[in-house]
């Protein structure tokens, strides 16, 4: 499916829809360049989830947490190589 938002607020009101739809444990992984709209997603996902903090890139820090319920883990995933790494979000809300 392809879908077209012409604004940012298209896009994040669209997210804030989404994002009510998501379940404990589910996964979202956002692709895309420089500029193209991965964080204007992320704030309106989590606002979806309930949680009306600042959601910005975790682009040094690699992870945000950010207190909800459920909880939302925040990755940016820029720097690392996906083969070298062993995440697992269901072990990750687990281990808090
Ligand atoms: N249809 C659209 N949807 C989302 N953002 C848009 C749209 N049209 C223009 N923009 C603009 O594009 C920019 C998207 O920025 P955003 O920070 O979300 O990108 P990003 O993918 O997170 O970038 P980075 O990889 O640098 O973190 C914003 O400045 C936003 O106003
Ligand atoms: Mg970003």
């Amino acid at each position: 499916m392809v879908m077209l938002f012409s604004s940012e607020d298209e896009t994040y009101d669209w997210a804030v829809e989404f994002g009510r739809t998501l379940k404990p444990g589910d996964m979202v992984a956002l692709y895309g360049n420089l500029g193209a709209g991965k964080t204007v997603i992320s704030r309106g996902v989590c606002k979806g989830l309930g949680f009306d903090g600042n959601v910005c890139s975790p682009t040094y820090t690699l992870l945000h947490e950010y207190p909800n319920d459920p909880p939302i883990f925040h990755y940016d995933l820029y720097r690392l190589a996906l083969s070298r790494l062993k995440f697992s979000p269901k072990q990750a809300a687990k281990s808090r």
